[in-house]
């Protein structure tokens, strides 16, 4: 009678042991490589909605109109020879103005500053006037904003 086939036990050497470690740490280091190249490759990018703004057409609002944008936070102000654009940003601390057409000046809710049609302040704690902004008339003859770019107080548009 021969005796069965027995195998042998898989023992836990030291040498083992340590080619398992290495590998695992060659798997975690290769893995985290990975990782970080493909964020690099899809770099993190903060994509802002455009700054120049359009609005409608200048033909149809009057002298002495002002258009509030709320959402792009600016006011237009047709003039007699022409037009002016405010930032309706609060030069105090950044609250949103707002045009109150039964005293004709723009006020800000927050701290009470309030200012004129020309953005001057009438009243503070705002320090500065209203910014002035960058305007046109768009290929399709559309009033345009640029809230980035500030133009010299004083400057009007005519469109
Ligand atoms: Fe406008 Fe303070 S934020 S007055």
């Amino acid at each position: 009678m021969s005796e069965p086939e027995t195998k042998p036990v898989a023992q836990l050497t030291r040498r083992r042991f340590c080619q398992a470690a290495g590998v695992a740490a060659c798997t975690v280091a290769a893995s985290g490589a990975g990782v970080l190249s493909i964020e690099f490759l899809h770099p993190r990018v903060l994509f802002e909605p455009p700054t120049r703004v359009s609005l409608g057409p200048p033909d149809g609002v009057g002298v002495g109109s002002v258009i509030a944008s709320e959402t792009h936070r600016l006011f237009v102000i047709r003039l007699k020879d022409g037009f002016r654009a405010l930032s309706s940003v609060c030069t105090h601390l950044g609250c949103i103005t707002r045009y109150q057409p039964d005293d004709g000046v723009i006020a800000c809710p927050c701290h009470g500053s309030r200012f004129s049609l020309d953005g001057d302040v009438i009243s503070g704690p705002a320090p500065r006037p209203l910014h002035w902004l960058d305007m046109a008339v768009s290929d399709k003859g559309l009033i345009t904003v640029d809230t980035a770019v500030e133009v010299p107080q004083g400057m009007v548009f005519k469109l």
